[in-house]
């Protein structure tokens, strides 16, 4: 089957988000780090692992099943581990902004973002529970899996498409505090390369989703020809 041009556009967008995010915490932000008395460092593995986490390596896992070569079931192993990945990596990114703001004297769970965030992650690994039960171990009657089939994959975008709004509040959030406390330039490069870091994520969220509709059959028989 041939591989969807959105995949390719999605791998491109991945490396983007990869390196500004990197660039943004690193060059901008200062580093990264989960023990420091500079507690702006341990804030910055939050942004970090979220996006390396459920939105890159999520994306991946999900393009995976279509998109790489090999038997189903190797490619439902790698769609499984990539996901196992994202969601530890999301767990680090969760765990590291709770206790930037346990050391920081700051208040949990206040905005829009965290109230979405932590739902979203919940979902996620329900998600990540639910396919491994049904389809891999100890795995449902042949029946149940084709019927849970599209379940499992419209509540996957759903949940990865969340995890993209999540992340544009999250983006939003911090460059407003930053311009509100620490005074940065309204139109200055930072402001410029969260703005635009965002919208690349938008553009990447954008081309996963499409990556996993088959224009030419409909859903069914488009889960038929990847070997369901
Ligand atoms: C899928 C992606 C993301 C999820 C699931 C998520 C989840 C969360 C959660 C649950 C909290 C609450 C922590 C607490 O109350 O102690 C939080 C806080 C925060 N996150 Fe995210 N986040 C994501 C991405 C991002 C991104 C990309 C940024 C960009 C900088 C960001 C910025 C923030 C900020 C500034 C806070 C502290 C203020 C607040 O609690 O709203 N997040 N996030
Ligand atoms: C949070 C974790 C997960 C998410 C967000 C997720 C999401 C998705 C999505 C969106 C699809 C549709 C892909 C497409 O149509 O091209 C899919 C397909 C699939 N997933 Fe997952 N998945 C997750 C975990 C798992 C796990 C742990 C398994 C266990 C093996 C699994 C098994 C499958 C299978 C068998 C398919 C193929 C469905 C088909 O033939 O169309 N998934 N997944």
């Amino acid at each position: 089957m041939a591989v969807s041009p959105f995949t390719y556009v999605a791998h491109l967008l991945a490396v983007a988000a990869a390196v500004l995010i990197l660039v943004w915490s690193i060059h901008f932000r200062g580093g990264l780090a989960l023990n420091s008395t500079n507690k702006s460092l341990i804030f910055n593995v939050h942004p970090v692992m979220m996006l390396i986490g459920i939105i890159i390596l999520g994306g991946e896992a999900t393009m995976s099943y279509r998109a790489l070569p090999g038997s189903r079931d190797a490619r439902k192993r790698v769609h499984l581990m990539l996901h196992g990945v994202a969601l530890v990596l999301g767990a680090v990114g969760i765990y590291a902004v709770f206790k930037y703001h346990k050391e920081s004297n700051i208040s949990n769970m206040y905005s829009l973002h965290s109230w979405v965030g932590l739902g979203t992650f919940c979902l996620y690994g329900i998600q990540w529970i639910m396919g491994f039960v049904t389809f891999f171990f100890p795995g449902a009657s042949a029946s149940t899996r084709q019927s849970m089939v599209p379940w499992h994959a419209i509540f996957g975008l759903f949940i990865y498409i969340l995890a993209v709004g999540t992340a544009q509040l999250g983006f939003i959030e911090k460059l407003t505090f930053l311009q509100l406390y620490n005074k940065l330039g309204k139109y200055g490069s930072e402001a410029l390369l969260v703005n635009f870091m965002a919208l690349v994520v938008i553009f990447l969220g954008a081309a996963v989703v499409l990556s996993t509709v088959n224009f030419k059959t409909t859903r069914l028989e488009s889960q038929k020809s990847i070997g369901l």
